[in-house]
């Protein structure tokens, strides 16, 4: 081998690009995107304004937000062949692995590459994402449900259309409740983009071939599905429910979770940069408190989540490898109080991190990044004859 190769599994210590979208600091628990805090965002903005800037760098003007808005709406009609597609899926397929199948299959209709380099291209390819992966992800759920499935209504939001693709009847309007859009905002402000996570450097290794930005993103939805990543708010509502059922011991699932021997995890814990607090998680669990509460909704399983929250912070084994709640941990409990069920939890994460993978593939192209090929270190037999 040329020169040494420096092993390091799971990259924990190698930076893969420069970046000019998102800064976090993992022991002061900061996060930024554009220099903008996460804290003054979340509160502030609104999530197609958060996606503006995450793509394109800076805030926009009011007038310049409109058309970004109307932009999007020219593309919200999926083609009608998609269905014939979703309709091949049995109803128990999980959301994820529908949503990954039909971001790829999008290429087939929108087969034009996307060049960087045309400005009016690129646009237009970020528009036609945007619309269209919210109305296919909307699809997974009434797929799964046998429900016919619901066109983008470009009379109303963007987030208000995220509640009525996936819950409004064939008849009638559908009238969503201001409280649930205004919490769906904010969580997919705090999804949007998060650095060089698992599923964003996949869409900046598979765009690094130059493959297009649908098979990018058809790729790190993929990525995001797995339980240590994005499938985690899932694992949450599931490892919390399971807890409840067996009489709320929090205690002996702590137990299991510092069991070298047991593969148990407590899910929604750790995180591999924030060894402080996950900001998101702070602005999360408050955000579930007022939800719930200004819905009326009693849910034990939000106690159980705040006590388990609480005895983890007190036990040695999390305080001393600085494991705290990440932003999965409360998440599910707002999704499930809007009706969300437990298996689109991730699709939800998907939906809000979209602009994020948009932003960095497009930041990876333009500067011309080279194709991502790491090397390995070789530890196989030596040269041996063939002899049968
Ligand atoms: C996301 O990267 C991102 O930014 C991701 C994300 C984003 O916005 O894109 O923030 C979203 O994916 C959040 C993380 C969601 N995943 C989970 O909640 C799953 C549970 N968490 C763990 O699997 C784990 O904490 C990871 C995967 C999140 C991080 O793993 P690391 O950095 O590889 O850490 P590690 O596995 O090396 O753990 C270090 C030590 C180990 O113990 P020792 O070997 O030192 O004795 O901490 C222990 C681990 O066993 N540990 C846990 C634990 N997490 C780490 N022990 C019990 N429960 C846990 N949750």
């Amino acid at each position: 081998l040329s020169g040494v190769i420096t092993l390091d599994p799971g990259y924990k210590n190698s930076g893969a690009c420069k970046s000019e979208i998102t800064f976090l600091d993992g022991e002061l628990g900061i996060l930024r995107y554009r220099g903008y805090s996460i804290e003054d965002l979340a509160e502030k903005s609104h999530f197609l304004e958060v996606s503006y800037l995450l793509i394109f760098g800076n805030l926009p003007s009011a007038e310049t937000l409109e058309q970004f808005e109307n932009d999007i709406r020219r593309f919200t009609l999926v083609s009608e062949e998609m269905k014939i597609i979703i309709d091949g899926f049995p109803r128990t397929a999980h959301p994820m692995g529908v949503l990954s199948a039909l971001t790829s299959a999008l290429t087939a209709f929108h087969p034009k590459s996307v060049d960087v380099n045309n400005e009016k291209d690129m646009y237009d390819a970020i528009c036609k994402t945007i619309a269209k992966f919210l109305v296919i992800a909307t699809w997974t759920y009434r797929k799964s449900m046998g429900y016919p499935l619901n066109y983008y209504d470009n009379t109303i939001g963007y987030v208000e259309n995220f509640m009525s693709l996936m819950f409004k009847l064939p008849t009638g309007p559908y009238a969503v409740n201001p409280v649930i859009v205004d919490a769906l905002d904010k969580l997919f402000i705090l999804h949007a983009d998060h650095e060089q996570n698992c599923s964003t450097s996949t869409v900046r290794m598979v765009g690094s071939s130059h493959a297009g930005l649908f098979a990018s993103i058809s790729s790190g939805v993929s990525a995001l599905w797995g339980p240590l990543h994005g499938g985690a708010n899932q694992a949450v509502l599931e490892m919390l429910e399971e807890i409840h059922a067996s009489g709320g011991d929090a205690d002996k699932y702590l137990a299991k979770a510092k069991d070298k021997d047991d593969p148990f995890r407590l899910m929604g814990f750790g995180h591999r940069v924030y060894k402080n607090f996950d900001p998101r998680a702070k602005i999360i669990k408050k955000a579930a408190d007022d939800v719930l509460a200004t819905l009326g909704v009693n849910d034990p399983i939000l106690e159980i989540a705040k006590k388990l929250e609480a005895a983890a912070l007190e036990d040695e084994y999390f305080k001393s490898r600085n494991l705290y709640p990440n932003v999965d941990f409360y998440s599910g409990i707002i999704y499930r109080a809007l009706g969300i069920p437990t298996d689109m939890f991730t699709v939800l994460f998907a939906i809000g991190r979209l602009p994020g993978w948009i932003a960095q593939w497009k930041e990876m192209r333009e500067n011309k990044e080279p194709i991502g090929r790491p090397r390995q270190v070789y530890t196989g037999y030596p040269l041996r004859d063939y002899v049968k």
